[in-house]
């Protein structure tokens, strides 16, 4: 007797051994970006689905942020949005277009956000207590409603991943700890190393730069000889500014602090590069996701910070080295909360640049390391000094042919 009548298959053939294999994979990847793109796969082979969106949350932000590849406009899913809620009260998934009541309850941009995401389901992902990620699934490509068993295979699915999305964050987080552990360890010794070595320079180059331009204007008679002198001059001079960048890399806590507004700041430190922006035709966003953007800080140093790393941007955009668009986003957002009476305020700048490879990414705050022909590799060795003497941290993120994201955080009060 045959299993099923003629014109009556399973409705998904296989899937035990489908989940089951799911979760096998699921426990042994432990990078987030193939977990989340395996996942979206899965759902896909369960029923094939218009659209997949997974969103998880970024602890340091408070805000969900989306993982998979984007087609839709940035959407701004904060842990107390209404829909966040809703997901978190009632532990289940959301049917958008069996609840118009429920919908019409979320603030209009958050409708918007359903509206825009395409959704029909909407699952949490939920690990104690907390929701540590939504997933956005659009209608079926055949336009059937979903069955009980497709929902209840889904619910499945995504409990199984959402235990292995926790894993993996927990992975990432601790791989990230231990990283910026030695990291913190190898530049407090190369800054030891620095700022002895720059202190033993720095006299004896005073004196010998004295002696010269008092034995130059002996020179200045014959052409051939001042224009030896004065090249000894700014050899002289580039020693002194890489001195002086080992300093500011390595000088223990000097801040001359007063209350700096960051906005402010930003916009003085572009005025300076204004007109190299508009030669590499690069365009500046802003995205400022806070009123507060004032703390504590020395404002000379800090506005170092940005423009070394706005001048690293323009460097990766320049027309030579990348085809592509050319645009630094700017963006300013509230961060964690430190301890009862301050909290990180959040500072990117993100470029559309050459970005840099995997190798690289764990030197570049190191004195001297360089990819430049003319660099001096003490740019981010700076900024990374001054924003520890902030107390902050600076942490950098890039896709070599896409771009880099320079972060730092710096502590405001609250
Ligand atoms: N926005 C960026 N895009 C691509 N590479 C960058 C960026 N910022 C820094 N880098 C890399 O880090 C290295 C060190 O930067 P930095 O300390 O400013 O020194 P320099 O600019 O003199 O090379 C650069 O040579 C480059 O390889
Ligand atoms: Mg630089």
């Amino acid at each position: 007797m045959p299993l099923f009548r003629k014109n009556e298959r399973p409705a998904q053939p296989n899937l035990e051994q489908l989940l089951s294999e799911f979760n096998q994979s699921l426990t042994l990847i432990v990078d987030k970006q193939l977990l989340i793109g395996n996942i979206a796969a899965k759902v896909k082979q369960i029923c094939p689905v218009e659209s997949i969106y997974i969103f998880l949350l970024d602890e340091n932000t408070g805000k969900y942020k989306q993982q998979n590849e984007a087609k839709n406009k940035p959407v701004t899913l904060t842990k107390r949005s209404r829909l966040t809620s809703w997901l978190s009260v009632n532990e289940k998934h959301l049917t958008v277009s069996e609840h118009p009541d429920i919908i019409a309850y979320f603030p209009p941009e958050e409708q918007e956000i359903v509206r825009q995401l395409g959704a029909e389901l909407i699952f949490p992902l939920k690990v104690m207590n907390q929701i540590n990620g939504t997933i956005f699934i659009g209608k079926k490509t055949d336009g059937t409603v979903f069955t009980p068993q497709e929902l209840k295979l889904l619910s499945i699915l995504i409990n199984q991943a959402t235990f292995a999305i926790e894993h993996a964050s927990l992975y990432e987080i601790q791989t990230e700890r231990l990283k910026k552990m030695y990291r913190t360890d190898r530049l407090a010794t190369l800054g030891e190393l620095a700022a002895g070595a720059a202190h033993e320079i720095r006299n004896p180059l005073t004196a010998i730069r004295s002696t010269i331009q008092y034995l130059s204007k002996d020179f200045n008679a014959d052409p051939t000889k001042k224009e030896m002198m004065d090249e000894l001059i700014s050899e002289v001079e580039r020693i002194n500014k890489i001195v002086q960048g080992l300093l500011s890399f390595a000088r223990p806590s000097e801040l001359n602090t007063s209350e700096v507004n960051i906005e402010q700041l930003i916009n003085q430190t572009l005025l300076l590069v204004t007109n190299t922006l508009r030669k590499q035709d690069i365009e500046v966003e802003f995205e400022y996701f806070t009123d507060n953007t004032t703390l504590q800080a020395d404002t000379e140093q800090l506005k170092q910070v940005f423009l070394n790393i706005i001048l690293n941007a323009v460097e990766a955009m320049s027309k030579n080295s990348s085809g592509h668009s050319r645009t630094l986003i700017i963006s300013i957002e509230k961060g964690a909360p430190i301890n009862t009476h301050s909290r990180y305020l959040i500072v990117s700048f993100e470029d559309t640049g050459k970005g840099i490879e995997q190798k690289d990414i764990e030197n570049v705050f190191n004195p001297f390391f360089t990819t430049k022909e003319e660099g001096t590799g003490l740019g981010l060795a700076i900024c990374y000094g001054i924003v520890k003497r902030h107390e902050g941290e600076i942490e950098v993120k890039s896709t070599p042919g896409k771009g880099t994201c320079i972060n730092i955080k710096l502590p405001q009060r609250i």
